[in-house]
């Protein structure tokens, strides 16, 4: 089983149509998402309606979460004070301009997706499997890597959140972030799109980075009225 897994896409209409369309190549049995729809860049309402459209599944992200339930603080974690304030003028947009479709659509998203692919337990979250806010980073003990396989009983994880894709392979089982095809964190400012090929033999995990229209993109960010900072963010890859 060959599936196609788009994380935080972030309102970034452009990244996903072209990470859509260069997965669609590799002929993947299912698409999943993996929550955050909105934030940072204009398009959340095109972006809920494109994975509707095309009834793709997915999970609920903190910042879908924090959306629906009209909360005062999206849960995102900050360095600084102008990423404190940058968080919640993008986390106030969305609130303002998602459609009450979008939000009914954030709001019955699961927390979690597990299915069985090839006699393995594949287990799919935003972030952790009981914490959707939490960075999930590579750099985290072996033990709360198995810690967080062992809450689920799952041998493949798939999730997201930080941002910055990686495969950590661990005592016979796969961690895998899928990275952010609408913001990515890495440096690298293409969309980033993950494929998880499950055979009898074998996982195989392959990101691809995709280029797209980012100027296209940066330009809407600032039409939109969101900070000129969100736009700098999508060219740096940041
Ligand atoms: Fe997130």
């Amino acid at each position: 089983m060959k599936i196609a897994v788009l994380g935080d896409i972030h309102g970034n209409i452009e990244a996903l149509k072209a990470a859509y369309d260069t997965a669609m190549f590799l002929k993947p049995d299912k698409f999943y998402h993996l929550g955050d729809l909105g934030g940072y860049a204009p398009f959340v309402n095109e972006v809920v309606d494109f994975l509707v459209n095309r009834r793709i599944e997915g999970v609920q992200g903190n910042f879908d979460e924090a959306v629906a339930d009209n909360r005062e603080h999206c849960g995102c974690e900050v360095e600084d004070a102008l990423q404190e304030e940058m968080a919640n003028v993008s986390f106030a947009w969305t609130k303002y301009y998602v459609s009450f479709r979008s939000k009914s659509y954030m709001k019955n998203l699961p927390a979690e997706i597990k299915f069985t692919a090839e006699g393995n337990k594949v287990w799919l979250f935003h972030a952790t499997p009981h914490r959707n806010n939490l960075y999930w980073h590579e750099d985290r003990p072996d033990t709360f890597f198995l810690e967080m396989a062992e809450q689920g009983d799952a041998d493949i994880l798939i999730y997201g959140h930080t941002h910055k894709p990686y495969r950590k392979d661990i005592n016979m089982k796969a961690f895998i972030n899928a990275g952010s095809v609408g913001k990515p964190g890495d440096g690298d400012p293409r969309s980033c799109v993950a494929i998880v090929d499950i055979t009898p033999q074998a996982v195989k995990t392959e990101f691809l980075r995709i280029p797209y229209d980012v100027e296209k993109v940066a330009a809407a960010v600032i039409r939109s009225g969101l900070p000129n900072y969100f736009a700098e963010k999508l060219r740096q890859g940041t």
